[in-house]
Order: C-alpha cells, then sequence, then structure tokens
C-alpha cells in the first residue's frame, strides 16, 4: 500500500489542470453497453475506479480500447454475460449504473447488491423500485439483484429523495423503454446533464435535464456518438480549497465554475479571490480566513462530496463554522483525523462545529474514503511538520495524479511505500 508523506507550510502557486469528471466518465462508460456501435469518450481520467468500470464492461463482452490521444473507445456487439460479480461492486459502488442499461438492452442483470460503505449506508432501494414500476420483475438472492423483464415500459417515476446514479440509471432505464419515461425529483447534477447530452448524441429523446422533471420517450435502438466529459467539478473544488487553505495564488485551467457557485459564493464570503481568466479560474488566498457556515445539499447547494475538503480549510479560519452533512448519515469520519492534527471540532448530530485553531500541526493519518483523503492532504499541507497519510488507495480512485499536480504547484509531497 502507499501512502503520501507531506511536508507543510508551503503556499501553491502557479497552473494545474482539472482531469474529465470520475462520477460523468462512469454513468458515459456504462451507456455505451446500450448500444452494439462503437462509442468513442474522449477525456476519461486514468483512475481506479475508471478501470474496475472497464474491467466490469469487458466482463459483459464490450471491447475496450485506450488510444494514443487517451480517447475510450468502446463497443459491445453483444452482452455475453449480464452478471456483475461482488468482487467488482465492492470496490466500486457505482457498478450499480451497469442494471439499467443492461436490462434495457437485454432484459436480464445481475447485479451484487452493493453492501454499506465507510459514508453510509447507501441503499438502491430507490433504483430497484423504480425498474420494477417500468415492468422488471425484481428478485434477491444470495447477495444479488436479479432483474428480468421483456421490454421495459415507460412509468412516471417519483424519487423520494434525489439520488444521481438513481436518476441516471433510471434515465438508462427509458431510453429503450417502450413509450413515455417521467422522473420526478431527478437529480439536477451536471454529471446527470453530461449523461443526457451523450445519449441524446446516441439517438435518445430526452427532455428537461438539469431540473426535477425529466422526460424519456423510449426508442427502439441507439447508434454511435462521441462525448467529450465534463470537467471535474470535485476534483477542482478540491484544488481550489487547498490553494486558498495555503494563502496561494493559482489558475485552474479545465474547470466550469458555474458548476460551483455554492463553493464559490462561501469562498468569497471567507475573504478568498476568484476570479475568472481567459484560461481559467484564479484563485487568491488571504491570511486572514474568516469561518463560514455550510449545508450540504443536493445541486445546485454545497456538494458533500466538498464537504471534508471545506472542514480541513475551516479548521485554521477565525470563528466558529457550522458544517452540516445532510445527503449522508456517517460523513464525518475524516473529523477526528483532523483532531489528531490539531483542529478542535465537536460533532452534534449531523453538524460538526469547527473552532477555528491558530494552525494545524502534522501527524501520521488514515484515509477512510475518497473525499475524506482530499480533505487530509489539504490538512496536511497547511499543517506544520510532516504529515502521512495513509490508505492513499482511496485517492487513487478519484484523483488522477494527485502528487504530481500538487508538486508542480510547489507543495512538498511523496508517494512512498507504507
Ligand atoms: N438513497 C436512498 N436510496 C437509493 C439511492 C440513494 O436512500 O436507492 C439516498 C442515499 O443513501 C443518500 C442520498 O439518497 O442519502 C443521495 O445519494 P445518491 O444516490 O445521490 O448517491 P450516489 O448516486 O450513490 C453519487 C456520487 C457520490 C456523491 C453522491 C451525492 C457517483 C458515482 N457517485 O453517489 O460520489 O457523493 O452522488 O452527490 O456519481 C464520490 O465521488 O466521492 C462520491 C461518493
Amino acid at each position: 500500500m502507499d501512502k503520501f508523506v507531506i511536508k507543510g507550510g508551503y503556499r501553491l502557486t502557479g497552473e494545474v489542470e482539472i482531469s474529465g469528471a470520475k462520477n460523468a466518465g462512469l454513468p458515459l462508460m456504462s451507456a455505451c453497453l446500450l448500444t452494439d456501435k462503437e462509442c468513442v469518450l474522449e477525456g476519461i481520467p486514468n483512475l481506479k475506479d475508471i478501470e474496475t468500470m472497464g474491467k466490469l464492461l469487458t466482463s459483459f463482452g464490450s471491447e475496450i480500447e485506450r488510444d494514443k490521444k487517451g480517447n475510450l473507445k468502446i463497443k459491445t456487439v453483444k452482452i455475453k454475460n449480464h452478471e456483475a460479480p461482488y468482487d467488482l461492486v465492492r470496490t466500486m459502488r457505482a457498478s450499480v449504473l451497469a442494471l439499467g442499461p443492461l436490462v434495457a438492452r437485454d432484459g436480464v442483470a445481475k447485479i451484487s447488491m452493493p453492501g454499506g460503505c465507510a459514508i453510509g449506508d447507501r441503499p438502491i432501494n430507490l433504483h430497484i423500485n423504480a425498474l420494477k414500476k417500468m415492468g422488471a420483475k425484481i428478485e434477491q438472492s444470495h447477495g444479488y439483484i436479479i432483474a428480468t423483464a421483456k421490454r421495459l415500459k415507460g412509468a412516471k417515476i417519483y424519487f423520494d429523495t434525489q439520488t444521481v446514479t438513481g436518476t441516471e440509471n433510471i434515465i438508462m432505464a427509458g431510453v429503450l423503454a417502450k413509450g413515455e419515461t417521467i422522473i420526478e425529483n431527478a437529480a439536477k447534477e451536471p454529471e446527470v446533464v453530461d449523461l443526457v447530452n451523450f445519449l441524446k448524441k446516441m439517438g435518445a429523446k430526452i427532455e428537461g435535464e438539469g431540473t426535477s422533471v425529466i422526460r424519456i420517450e423510449g426508442v427502439d435502438s441507439l447508434g454511435s456518438a462521441c462525448h467529450r466529459v465534463i470537467p471535474d467539478r470535485i476534483e477542482a473544488g478540491t484544488y481550489i480549497i487547498a490553494t486558498a487553505a495555503t494563502c496561494g495564488n493559482v489558475l485552474i485551467k479545465n474547470c466550469e465554475m458555474d458548476h460551483l457557485d455554492a463553493l464559490e459564493q462561501k469562498l468569497v464570503e471567507a475573504g478568498v479571490t476568484i476570479q475568472r481568466e481567459k484560461n481559467g479560474v484564479r484563485v487568491i488566498g488571504k491570511r486572514e480566513i474568516k469561518s463560514v457556515d455550510i449545508t450540504t445539499m443536493p445541486y445546485p447547494g454545497f456538494p458533500t462530496d466538498l464537504q471534508a475538503q471545506f472542514m480541513a480549510f475551516m479548521t485554521i479560519a477565525k470563528g466558529l463554522s457550522v458544517i452540516r452533512e445532510t445527503i449522508f448519515e456517517n460523513r464525518f469520519i475524516h473529523v477526528s483525523e483532523l483532531k489528531r492534527m490539531g483542529a478542535d471540532i465537536t460533532i452534534k448530530d449531523r453538524n460538526a462545529i469547527v473552532k477555528g485553531v491558530e494552525g494545524l500541526n502534522g501527524a501520521p493519518v488514515m484515509v477512510s474514503d475518497l473525499r475524506a483523503g482530499a480533505a487530509l492532504v489539504i490538512a496536511g499541507l497547511i499543517a506544520e511538520g510532516e504529515t502521512e497519510v495513509l490508505r492513499i488507495y482511496h485517492l487513487d480512485r478519484g484523483y488522477e495524479a494527485m502528487e504530481k499536480k500538487l508538486s508542480k504547484l510547489g507543495a512538498k509531497i511523496k508517494r512512498l511505500k507504507e
């Protein structure tokens, strides 16, 4: 296992290029299962989760090739196997994104039930109930969900809770269903919109993406398409927060700041300068940071995937910051690690009350999940002395070349064997 060793106290300066979005790339790859024609996806990052999704598609019978330009070419002439095994699903919950496309194309899918995960229970009941409404027969046996249908039928689906991959799965199920599917209380995340843009290029008929009501008129088949994935707003947000926290000055390139409105407003409130420039977004940190409160919400609210990183930043702000997590019940595991570095944080129900301290000090810390890991890296960058960040395989799932990008910005960070 690898670890990061970070010597803190250096300002980030220079330029950083943001990669394509992991959470858009994963549904785009699974959408390729909906056609027997070749699709080309540009800008898909080199990440462990993308590799896992590649393995999953290959196991279904897809041919996948990364060409010299880095584009992914995916072709699934025939689906030879309809089972997503536990071994893959347990390493990546997003494997559940195969459910919609497999049932839609061939009327059968057998997907291992994802278990709990570090950030919460994360059930998939909403995906399942929606597929049932579309006429799928669902059985659960030996840890697997088995969905079968002759041809899915359009249906009116209301999601009790906004679910990102649930919305994506049902959109992918609806594009080949008979008749109209209407999703109410749909997720509005930019990754959902990106998926719809790709599906439309393949010939799907969809309206309302980016709003809470999405209408899909099923078609008989989809064709080939080429699509460039959107920039990763969470990776961008992580570098923006890291710059602010180290009082740095960085130009963030390939960054869609419109996808980060909530973060921008909170950072400006805290005293950070954010300027849109021709080639990207410039972030200029300030020594004296004001504490601000955040509440995580579905898009366009403050993203839960940036909560931990923002908390690391607030540990050295002036005053009290209340950080409320409303999406996942257990997404405060980073708190005890931040406290080991000298942070003053108290958890009360779903709130973390962060009292700003003069500074953090380096310590060995352990990563529990992807975004908690990003928060600990940020804490390591601001801390005095050396921080060892253990179990960084979580970070490799979602941050492309993180230590290289940070080193280029002047951070003292090394990847070593644990
Ligand atoms: N939920 C249910 N039942 C369901 C589905 C969801 O109760 O059937 C609940 C969840 O337990 C949670 C809420 O609904 O409380 C929202 O979960 P959602 O389904 O939106 O999460 P997800 O689709 O599993 C995606 C991202 C996550 C991100 C969340 C929230 C992907 C591959 N994953 O997960 O990303 O945190 O949306 O924005 O898109 C990450 O990248 O680190 C990550 C965890």
